[in-house]
Parts: structure tokens; C-alpha cells; sequence
């Protein structure tokens, strides 16, 4: 099962994505949690891609296909993958295509701007292990500590509402027209978005023939 996650920032693609990469047996491949840890790590490609992820503006294309490439030239991509985040524009979906990747589903969470707005106050996730919560909605065991690895929660750098629109923004002119895209292909699976997170999961499997 080749699986796309699509949707705007915030939309629960990586929250979505852990729950059905643990039900479907396949990895997640987020390229946010990649570029998060490359800048961690202090490597070239972290370097060059924090001023753009701060502004809240897509890292360029050449950057995120040669990354893409390689991850899902990996070992444990053989039985297939989830891609969190992306494609995000029509050329990254294109080399995908070009390299003779088929992808079984892709799966667009549609949620308004606003009820984004909103939640995205709530975020924080694991400065270690990436994993992500919302202080309502998915609340940790215990304030402020990650469930998994037990490291301290913080909010997002690229979470100020600030931040959020102009991501909002690059979704709507950039990312959108995927849907156009892959609806061509006949492999859109649009997904209302639902109140709690556990009816996502269940309106995605639906959507899935699952
Ligand atoms: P990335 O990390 O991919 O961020 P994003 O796409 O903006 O998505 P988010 O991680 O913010 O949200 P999400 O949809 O995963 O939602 P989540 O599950 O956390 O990318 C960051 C940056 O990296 C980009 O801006 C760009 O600069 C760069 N980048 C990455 N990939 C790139 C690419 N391919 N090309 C170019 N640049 C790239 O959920 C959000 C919150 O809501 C959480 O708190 C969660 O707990 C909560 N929640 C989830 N579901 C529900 C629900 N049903 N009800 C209530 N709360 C919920």
C-alpha cells in the first residue's frame, strides 16, 4: 500500500499518518520530521532549510525530491509507505511520478482555515522524538512530557498564528492544485474533517475500503 497524506498545515496528517503507519504495517515518511531533524543535527541541507521553514515557506523542490528519493529507496519501504507532507507541489509530484512510484490512495483532510487557526494554538510535540500532541484534543499522560520517549514538549517555532497563515497561504496556492492532480489519476479520497481524532482514523479506513 502506497498511501498520500494531503492537506493543509494542521490538518492531522502526521497525527493520521502514526496511526495508520501502526495499523497498515508500512512506515511514515514526513518530510517536516525529516527537515526538523537535519536542522537538529546541524547538516547542510537542516541549514538551508530553516529560514524557509521559519517563515513558514516551502523548502525548494530539488532540496525535498532528492530527500524523498532516497528515503523511499530504503529498506523498509519495500512493502509500501504513508507520505506525510508530501508531495506539496505539482513538480514533487511529478518526479514521483517519473520515478514510477503508483500510489494506491491519496488522501485530502479537508478543514477549514479557521478551525486551523484554532488548533494550532494548542500543538506542542516532543523536541526529541517529533511526536505530536494538542493540550485538548490529544493531551500527553503527563504536563508537558512525551508519552513515548518522555522528553519535554514545546510548540512549534512555525506555530504563531503568524507563521500559520502565510502556511496557509502556500498550501492554498501551492498545494491545492494537487487535489486537481491526482483527481485526474482517479486516487483522490477527500476526508471531512471530524470532530475527534479517532473519527478521522475511522473516516479515512472507510475511504480505504478498509
Ligand atoms: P510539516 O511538518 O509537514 O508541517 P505541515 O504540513 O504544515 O503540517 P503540520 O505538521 O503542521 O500538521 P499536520 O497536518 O501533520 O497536523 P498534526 O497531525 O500535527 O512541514 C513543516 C515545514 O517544512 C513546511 O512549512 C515547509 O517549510 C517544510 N516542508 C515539509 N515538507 C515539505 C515539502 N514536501 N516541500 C517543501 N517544503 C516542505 O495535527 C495538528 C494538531 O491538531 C496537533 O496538535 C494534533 O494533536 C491536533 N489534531 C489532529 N487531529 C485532530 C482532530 N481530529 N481534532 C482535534 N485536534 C486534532
Amino acid at each position: 500500500m502506497k498511501l498520500i497524506l494531503l492537506g493543509a498545515p494542521g490538518a492531522g496528517k502526521g497525527t493520521q499518518a502514526e496511526i495508520l503507519s501502526k495499523m497498515l504495517g508500512i512506515p511514515t515518511i514526513s518530510t517536516g520530521n525529516i527537515l526538523r531533524a537535519a536542522i537538529k543535527d546541524g547538516t547542510p541541507v537542516g541549514l538551508e532549510a530553516k529560514h524557509y521553514m521559519d517563515a513558514g515557506k516551502l523548502v525548494p523542490d530539488e532540496v525535498i525530491i532528492e530527500i524523498i528519493h532516497e528515503r523511499v529507496a530504503e529498506e523498509d519501504c519495500k512493502d509500501g509507505y504513508i507520505l506525510d507532507g508530501v508531495p506539496r507541489t505539482i513538480a514533487q509530484a511529478e518526479s514521483l511520478e517519473k520515478a514510477g512510484i503508483v500510489f494506491d490512495h491519496v488522501v485530502s483532510l479537508e478543514i477549514s482555515d479557521e478551525v486551523i487557526m484554532d488548533r494550532m494554538g494548542g500543538r506542542r510535540v516532543c523536541e526529541h522524538c517529533g511526536a505530536s500532541y494538542h493540550v485538548v484534543a490529544v493531551p500527553p499522560k503527563a504536563e508537558g512530557v512525551c508519552d513515548t520517549c518522555g522528553c519535554k514538549l514545546v510548540r512549534r517555532k512555525d506555530d504563531e498564528p503568524e507563521t500559520v497563515r502565510a502556511r496557509l497561504e502556500v498550501y492554498h496556492k501551492k498545494t491545492e492544485p494537487l487535489k486537481a492532480y491526482y483527481a485526474e489519476r482517479g486516487l483522490l479520497r477527500p476526508v471531512e474533517n471530524q470532530p475527534t481524532v479517532a473519527e478521522n482514523s475511522e473516516a479515512i479506513l472507510r475511504v480505504l475500503g478498509r
